[in-house]
């Protein structure tokens, strides 16, 4: 979820704006998933290293998540969509920590949609705190999560900033510059139909054909 600050900058509009319109994205990619075959999706809403921002947009981001959990609650539950939230909770802003256990718990019968919230997540950390000693591949995965079938970014950049660094090994990506918050049932769409189209050989060779 990634040019929200930019698109709000266009229309000389403050950085949350960008966010408060990216949050209508959000609502909107939830309730188009399970029509497209996704059973689970993750959102990278609040990086570790996000932090880093003014405390003025930091703020207002925390703030935002809080009314986010609070109004789309009824609705996941409603629709079958299981809210999970991934990422530190220590450093959260003490309202939101009951308010992300609240959610969790009230939707914990969704078998819809699986919608993972990264929070204050680094997937380097994730991993660390996944490695054992004598932990496997198995161990690693399930203490993170599903493997990534396909991974969008939208608002132009190319990487994938600390997010779901081992869960990606195999994953198809998806690089577009529409913003966020432009980001809508059409580019959902688009960006699986694609992804549909892709042959995924995860290290083997299908053509027998070729010597
Ligand atoms: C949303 O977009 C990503 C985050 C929440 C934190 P950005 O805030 O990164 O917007 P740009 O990249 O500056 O346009
Ligand atoms: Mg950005």
């Amino acid at each position: 979820m990634d040019g929200n600050g930019r698109w709000a900058k266009r229309f000389g509009w403050p950085r949350l704006a960008g966010h408060k319109k990216g949050a209508e994205s959000v609502r909107r990619v939830i309730r188009h998933s399970p029509s497209l075959g996704v059973e689970t999706l993750t959102l990278y809403a609040f990086s570790s290293d996000n932090w880093k921002r003014p405390a003025e947009e930091v703020n207002g981001l925390m703030r935002l998540l809080g009314h986010f959990i609070e109004k789309e609650v009824t609705e996941c539950r409603a629709n079958g969509v299981r809210l999970e939230f991934i990422g530190r909770r220590d450093r959260l802003p003490s309202n939101l920590v009951p308010a992300i256990e609240g959610a969790e718990r009230d939707t914990a019968a969704g078998r819809r949609l699986r919608v993972r919230i990264a929070i204050d997540y680094s997937s380097r950390d994730m991993l660390l705190a996944a490695l054992r000693p004598g932990a496997d591949r198995e161990d690693i995965s399930q203490a993170l999560g599903p493997d990534v079938d396909l991974l969008i970014r939208t608002g132009g950049e190319k990487r994938l900033s600390d997010f779901l660094l081992w869960e990606c090994a195999y994953a198809e990506f998806h690089f577009t510059p529409v913003a966020w918050p432009d980001f809508g049932e059409r580019e959902l769409e688009a960006a699986v139909s694609e992804f549909r189209s892709r042959e995924r050989r995860f290290g083997e060779v299908y053509d027998t054909t070729a010597a």
